[in-house]
């Protein structure tokens, strides 16, 4: 469910009519639900509610400040992979103490920065990762908690470039050494083994691959236990899927009783990592169109979003559904809707039925609140897009739209380095 609805032929975000906001913020932009996201988060941490856990949501689906801020204030716990998630989990105000770091190459000195904040732990991908953060963490005499990333080996059935809990990908640990890996974990300076964790992929549209993985961490976890090792947090991820199109994917509420089923009665924390269920379907992107061409063999409309503004269509050939934003009850065509960017790669759906639009015309692709404005780019020196919230009749500017000042600010010293 969002709140991205028609009334009278009119596309309106909650209260609001998009056509209003794309006249008052311009285009491309990034509108924003927020009764969407609170819905979705609310939904998915209560189907856990009797469960002890963390909900913490997954930051690089989308990490502007004001969709941290609204998660943390519903209290959302955060699962980071840099230092500048983190930056930005710290200045919406989330409680270190429900940030999770995950991420199979994190610096020495983001490292650093995680402890000094006070996380509640590192997922650790490697064992290379745990001598560091041992070594860190004893300099500053501090104890760093962790868990352990464990690879189960499960095929989520999903884009090969998002799945991450099979042997041939780089995440995590295989499950036959991992044991002997807590055994040398819980003999290291400054390290406190507390955790399981895995993630075996996003956008998966059946609990099965999670359940999978789950009994094989469940088994893990008595074996630690029998090694004496007091584990307390299971951290099982994130990869719920959403509906672009046709899926079907479980709802939260199921997705939690399934998992709530086999987890019951087991003294541990749950952490769960969602996010593309709880921002995807938050967020539309409103572009404007710029030409309509024919050729013999294709119709084009070209709009003012490009593949710098949301790349999923052009990195993984994923659909997002397109339509006007005010609806004229013109016959369909089939088109490609494409971008400005100079590369053929770059459209936001190809071989789609369209009302037949026209120039100066508004569409929405939809479902584009996770891994959309986050993934976004200047490439071929496009500033940003403009983001924004409506809550109800009120819009927040999330983020104003990026100057070509902004393009060039970081680069201005180098006009006086260079010699002529
Ligand atoms: N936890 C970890 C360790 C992850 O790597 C991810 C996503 C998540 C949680 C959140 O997964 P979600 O609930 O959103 O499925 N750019 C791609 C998705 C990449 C996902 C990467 N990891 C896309 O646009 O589909």
């Amino acid at each position: 469910m969002h709140h991205f609805e028609y009334h009278n032929g009119r596309l309106h975000a909650e209260d609001i009519p998009v056509e209003d906001l794309a006249r008052q913020f311009g285009t491309p932009l990034y509108v924003y639900s927020k009764a969407t996201f609170s819905r979705h988060f609310q939904a998915f941490d209560s189907a856990f509610s009797a469960l002890p856990h963390i909900t913490c949501y997954s930051v690089k689906a989308n990490s502007n400040l004001c969709v941290l801020r609204l998660l943390a204030s519903l209290g959302a716990g955060m699962d980071i992979v840099s230092g500048g998630e983190l930056h930005r989990a710290l200045k919406a105000g989330v409680s270190p103490e429900k940030i999770v770091y995950s991420g199979v190459g994190k610096r020495p000195e983001e490292i650093r920065q995680a402890l000094d904040a006070g996380i509640l732990m590192f997922n650790v991908e490697s064992r290379e990762e745990l001598r560091t953060i041992s070594a860190i963490a004893s300099e500053s005499g501090r104890i760093a908690r962790i868990s352990l990333r464990i690879n189960p080996d499960v095929d989520p059935k999903t884009h090969p470039y998002i799945s991450t809990g099979m042997k041939k990908n780089k995440f995590g640990l295989d499950m036959e050494t991992s044991l002997e890996t807590y055994r040398m974990a819980k003999g290291l300076p400054g390290i406190e083994p507390v955790g399981i964790d895995c993630h075996i992929g996003s956008q998966l549209t059946s609990i099965e691959p999670f359940l999978e993985a789950l009994d094989k961490l469940v088994e893990f976890y008595g074996k630690l236990r029998e090694m004496g090792i007091d584990i307390r947090y299971l951290d099982l991820g994130g990869g719920l899927g959403i509906t672009y199109n046709e899926e079907e994917p479980p709802h939260p509420e199921a997705f939690g009783k399934a998992l709530t089923e086999r987890l019951k009665g087991l003294p541990l924390t749950i952490i769960l990592e969602p996010g593309r269920v709880i921002a995807g379907n938050a967020g539309i992107l409103v572009t404007k169109v710029l030409y309509t061409k024919s050729t013999p063999s294709k119709d084009f409309v070209i709009v003012d979003a490009a593949m710098n503004d949301l790349v999923r269509p052009s990195l993984y050939g994923s659909f997002h559904r397109i339509a006007e934003v005010v609806e004229h009850n013109r016959p369909k065509i089939n088109v490609d809707v494409v971008g400005p960017i100079c590369e053929s790669g770059d459209f936001l759906a190809r071989d789609r039925e369209l009302p037949n639009v026209e120039s100066g015309e508004l569409l929405a692709a939809f479902s584009a609140g996770a891994y959309g404005f986050a993934m976004s780019s200047q490439y071929n020196s496009r500033p940003r897009a403009a983001e924004v919230m409506v809550d109800g009749e009120v819009t927040v500017l999330a983020r104003r739209r990026e100057t070509y000042d902004d393009l060039v600010a970081a680069e201005m010293g180098c006009l006086e380095r260079v010699v002529d």
